[in-house]
């Protein structure tokens, strides 16, 4: 809320207190709003404080001057626009409520006329229809209020999808390589776009070897400094394998160092998603420091494991790793070679992971290693790997499963 007029100490104040310490206040009124806020808003720990009511509560509570990081407030009571009583309301809230607070709305209007006004005009830095889920909350409220919604936000460019092996040799590159070409092969009927596959390791990677195809040139300066690689890097560094399907990935000797830099990597990262709808990302393991911004850019990380002890206790390193530089958890597990030899029983695999992992595919056998070697993409060589894929490669891109397609059909019929 946008008003100069609030009284100067209250800025003073704030201004001193570290910003951790401020509490996020939320006014809500009824029990699925609080519990999606609550389970949406769980990485904020104990600064957040809920509190029953809404606008008039909300405006109680500014006029006392307790300092607070973002303000949630439900607006569904508030008066109507119409009876001329809300305007004002929300006036009273701009001049009590400090300038720098982040002020998000809740209400029932689903009215886009009622959004400008109250986001352009009345100054709410957002406004949310209700009902809320804590998937909502989770990707649009939590960033903002972690002050990470900068890199991740933005609803235009193309979506993030990180593959990581738990460990080495676990078929994270086989997983990455052979969902973006499923993915691709679904693309047209799903109005899918622009796909590409980057390939961070820059000397050992094998995602280009698995396509049978060749790196190309200009990925490492890019990633080293973004100040040295020109608009063209884009052009020499990816490899249409299709129409819609483009790898990106560089070929470094062995014994030349890249010093890959936070900057290089966010700035590939732009240039990237301005060009692809999707991302999918073959992310060296352990995750290189200067790399691990990618953790927080990631729509999702798809974290891949064996049915092991070592699977285990890295996984959910892994997890705890990406959901704190997230803010949220984003991460998806793929339980791999899940039947293989001296696999562990699924429910000591679920009791090490907390929870079912979120797909299994089996041991496909040698054919898989066969098809590396021949040079040939693992999806056309082994039939079987597209059946056990397909969850995965519909939940990472946000397609609808055939369920969720049966069900709006019906629902559009029976109307
Ligand atoms: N479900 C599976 N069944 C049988 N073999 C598999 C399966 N998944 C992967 N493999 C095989 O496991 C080997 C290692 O896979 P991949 O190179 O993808 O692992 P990675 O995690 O990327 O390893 P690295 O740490 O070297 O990057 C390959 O030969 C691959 O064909
Ligand atoms: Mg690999």
């Amino acid at each position: 809320m946008l008003d100069s007029d609030h009284p100067a100490a209250a800025a003073e104040d704030d201004r001193h207190l570290p910003p951790d310490s401020r509490l996020v206040v939320a006014f809500l009124d009824d029990e699925a709003t609080i519990t999606a806020v609550r389970a949406g808003l769980a990485p904020l720990g104990s600064s957040i404080d809920v509190r029953r009511g809404g606008l008039r509560q909300a405006i109680r509570f500014f006029r006392s001057l307790a300092p607070v990081r973002a303000a949630i407030i439900d607006i569904s009571d508030a008066p109507d626009l119409a009876s001329g009583e809300l305007q004002p309301a929300l006036d009273e809230l701009a001049r009590t409520c400090p300038p720098d607070v982040p002020v998000f709305l809740l209400g029932t209007n689903t009215d886009i006329t009622f959004y400008r006004l109250v986001v352009h005009e009345m100054g709410a830095t957002d406004y949310f229809p209700r009902p809320l889920t804590r998937d909502l909350v989770q990707r649009q409220l939590l960033p903002r209020l972690l002050g990470t919604a900068p890199e991740i936000q933005d609803a235009r460019s193309g979506r993030v999808i990180a593959f990581c092996g738990a460990r080495g040799g676990v078929g994270a590159t086989t997983l990455a390589v052979n969902s973006v070409l499923q993915l691709a092969a679904m693309a047209q009927n799903q109005s899918v776009g622009q796909i590409a596959l980057l390939d961070l390791h820059l000397h050992d990677g094998s995602a280009a070897m698995m396509l049978g195809a060749r790196p190309g040139s200009g990925l490492r300066v890019a990633l080293e400094d973004p100040a040295r690689s020109d608009a063209l890097f884009l052009e020499r560094a990816t490899i249409a394998l299709d129409q819609r399907l483009h790898l990106v990935a560089g070929d470094e000797a062995s014994d030349s160092a890249a010093t890959v830099t936070p900057e290089g990597v966010v700035h590939v990262f732009d240039v990237l998603r301005q060009r692809f709808n999707y991302v999918f990302v073959d992310v060296p393991m352990p995750v290189p420091p200067e790399m691990r911004i990618l953790l927080r850019l990631a729509w999702h990380v798809v974290v891949v494991l064996h049915p092991d002890l070592p699977g285990l206790r890295d996984a959910h390193a892994l997890r705890q790793a990406a959901t704190q530089a997230a803010g949220s958890d984003r991460v998806f597990t793929v339980l791999n070679r899940a039947d293989m030899r001296g696999a562990l029983k699924r429910d000591l695999v679920e009791r090490g992971l907390g929870r079912a992992p979120d797909f299994v595919i089996p041991d496909l056998g040698g054919r898989m290693t066969e098809a590396v070697n021949l040079g040939k993409p693992a999806l056309t060589h082994v039939p079987a790997l597209r059946r056990h894929l397909l969850p995965l490669v519909r939940e990472v891109v946000g397609l609808p499963t055939e369920t969720s397609r049966r069900w709006s059909l019906s629902r559009l019929i029976s109307r």
